[in-house]
């Protein structure tokens, strides 16, 4: 189904590829980020349990410039898994993009096809283990329809790893838009609206809440695409956590983690024990949806999604054979790192979360290498005279600290 607005969108993405992206560039850094990091996708869409030597089928739907389907493809090539990221968009431009990145790098891994995501079930792509959807259902006239349409290309214990805009980080951002449907019109060629969102932002009074919202860059940092994609967007609806997890069960899914938890949990921040109270009697999506209206600062929502009929099956952090790894992050590094007095002071978009590590923090991420399993690093400590029952206790607090983070995860079984 598609509309009016719809077909507008699809200029968009043909005039303004997103999010703008160099090819070049891919001799000097990977682009990485949530959702589709491999290492997530092994803990919060499988449990650490699905094996690395399966060959992993992905989709990227609405793939863009590639973002998310070539962080993933190189993933798997750099660690030699098996599998295969499909990119499907409806964009030509963004392909284009998208392919000479994958060139640039020498995927093997990577499949293109331009297609509406929407004719999924009729395509013959699929089944698929793993689909990310970054930043599309927002833009769709039905998101429900879209995700269905994902759920149904879904194989058996399969997950979806979502991104959608939230409401209250993106303060401004919808007043700006108003204001750009009036001198703007949507009728006007893309590069025209473009000229006049900068006119407008160049002197937007420095009372427009978007002056006010530090979180976000897009039409200051992002190019042209970003500017269009943030400004003069067709369509994007935002929504709240109980929005999103609405639109998940409508789906048949139920959302394994947000991405990164602990911003999603009040008692990061609200010490106050008659505030902890009450907190305590909310449900997660109600501890969810407080930490988004309490801390305001949440722009997108990260969201790793798994069937709702399928039995939970965690990540089993007290298996000695389970096998720690940190994301993005250096075991050694930190280890020698940490601050005295055991608090990890860390910030999300400005909202400061200090994270008690426990004794044994340093003892146990310095040997955290993505190979020695917990069995060995309890064997080790134990040499340096560390009771077992010690590490357990302390692992369990550090988890606490680092698994809400999303830093410290564990691995997919060889
Ligand atoms: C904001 S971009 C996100 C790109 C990429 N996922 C990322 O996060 O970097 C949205 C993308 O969705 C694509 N898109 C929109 N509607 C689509 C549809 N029905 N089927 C396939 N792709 C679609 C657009 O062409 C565009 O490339």
């Amino acid at each position: 189904m598609t509309d009016a607005t719809d077909q507008r969108l699809a200029a968009q993405y043909e005039a303004y590829p997103y999010p703008a992206r160099d090819p070049r560039e891919e001799a000097k850094r990977l682009v990485v980020g949530s959702p589709s990091h491999l290492r997530e996708v092994d803990h919060w869409i499988f449990g650490a349990r699905r094996p690395a030597s399966t060959p992993l089928r992905a989709l990227a739907a609405g793939g863009g410039t590639g973002d998310g389907a070539i962080m993933l493809a190189q993933h798997l090539a750099w660690a030699g898994r098996p599998g295969e990221v499909v990119w499907l968009d409806r964009s030509a431009a963004a392909r284009r993009i998208a392919e000479a990145r994958a060139a640039a790098r020498k995927l093997p891994n990577i499949r293109f096809v331009e297609g509406s995501l929407l004719e999924l079930p009729e395509s013959g792509l699929g089944p698929f283990d793993y689909i990310d959807c970054c930043g599309v259902l927002h833009h769709l006239p039905d998101p429900l329809a879209g995700l269905r349409a994902l759920t149904g290309a879904l194989a058996p214990r399969g997950g979806i790893g979502l991104m959608v805009y939230a409401p209250h980080g993106r303060t401004g951002v919808y007043m700006m838009q108003d204001a750009l449907r009036l001198l703007a019109p949507a009728a006007e060629p893309p590069p025209a609206r473009v000229e006049i969102a900068r006119r407008l932002w160049k002197q937007a009074p420095e009372t427009a809440w978007l002056r006010k919202n530090p979180w976000l860059t897009d039409h200051t940092a992002g190019g042209d695409a970003g500017l269009y994609d943030l400004l003069l967007n067709p369509r994007d609806t935002a929504f709240t956590v109980p929005a999103l997890d609405e639109l998940v069960r409508a789906a048949g899914l139920r959302i394994a983690c947000l991405v990164e938890p602990v911003r999603y949990d009040p008692d990061s921040y609200l010490t106050d024990p008659r505030l902890r109270a009450r907190t305590a009697a909310l449900d997660p999506v109600g501890r969810a949806a407080l930490a988004e209206a309490v801390t305001g600062n949440m722009g997108i929502h990260i969201a790793y999604c798994v069937s709702a009929d399928e039995a939970e099956a965690p990540p089993r952090w007290d298996d000695p054979e389970s096998v720690p790894v940190l994301r993005e992050m250096d075991g050694a590094a930190l280890a020698r790192g940490l601050p005295p007095g055991g608090v990890l002071p860390v910030a999300f978009d400005g909202l400061r979360v200090p994270l008690p590590l426990p004794r044994l923090a340093a003892a146990i991420l310095g040997r955290v290498d993505g190979r020695r399993p917990f069995g060995a690093i309890a064997d080790e400590l134990a040499a340096n005279g560390v009771p077992r029952e010690a590490f357990w206790r302390d692992l369990g607090a550090l988890r606490r600290a680092m698994e809400s983070m999303n830093r410290l995860l564990l691995a997919a079984p060889p």
